[in-house]
């Protein structure tokens, strides 16, 4: 029978992360899977920042970069990635438009390896881009901020507030496909 790919099936954003210690083997690994990821003209358009946990004062001083709820699924991240897409092209220096589609791609497959692993990740747009971009140096006209990635591996479920759980709701709701696929036939 038919069937899906069970990272696919089985990714979930954290929503409570463990104390367990995230090795820079594993997260090697999570890059190794960026590498892979398709790209237009195989640009590569990706750039990663990453900080463990462990180099604590980094680490706080990233996560000041976050807002609203973010600081919340981020308690316990085991290591905080930065993504950035580079928005011209390499070669010819003109823009590339798939640069933040393309540093998708490859976060995407950071996600999909990560659930291979038993870890999970949590994508965040939410921070504060000024803030970010200052923090890391970025030459704005030439970098775009794309996701802060929290890591970890599934924690116990908090309490959950009315909040908490109107969010939960949220994240699990899926469109069906037939109200966003649609076939094209000959008459
Ligand atoms: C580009 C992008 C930005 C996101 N930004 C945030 C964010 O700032 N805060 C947050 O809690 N979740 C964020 N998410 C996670 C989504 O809320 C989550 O993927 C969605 O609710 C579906 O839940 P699931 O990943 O568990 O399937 C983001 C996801 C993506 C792809």
């Amino acid at each position: 029978m038919l069937k899906l790919n069970s990272a696919i099936q089985n990714r979930r954003s954290p929503r409570a992360i463990a104390e367990k210690s995230v090795t820079n083997e594993m997260i090697a690994l999570l890059f190794e899977a960026a590498r892979w990821a398709p790209s237009a003209m195989n640009e590569q358009p990706w750039k990663y920042f990453w900080v463990h946990r462990n180099s604590k004062n980094k680490f706080d001083e990233v996560l000041n970069l976050l807002t609203g709820i973010n600081s919340l699924w981020v308690e316990n991240a085991q290591a905080i990635i930065i993504s950035v897409a580079r928005k011209n092209y390499e070669y010819n220096n003109k823009l590339n438009r798939n640069a933040l589609h393309d540093t998708d791609a490859a976060n995407f497959s950071i996600a999909v390896q990560a659930t291979e692993m038993g870890l999970q990740v949590r994508q965040m747009g939410g921070y504060d881009r000024e803030k970010a971009a200052a923090y890391f140096k970025l030459d704005t006209e030439k970098y775009e901020l794309a996701t802060f990635i929290a890591v970890g591996f599934p924690g116990e479920n908090r309490p959950q507030t009315e909040e908490l759980l109107q969010r939960k709701r949220q994240s699990e709701s899926r469109k069906n496909p037939k109200d966003f696929v649609f076939e094209m036939k000959d008459e």
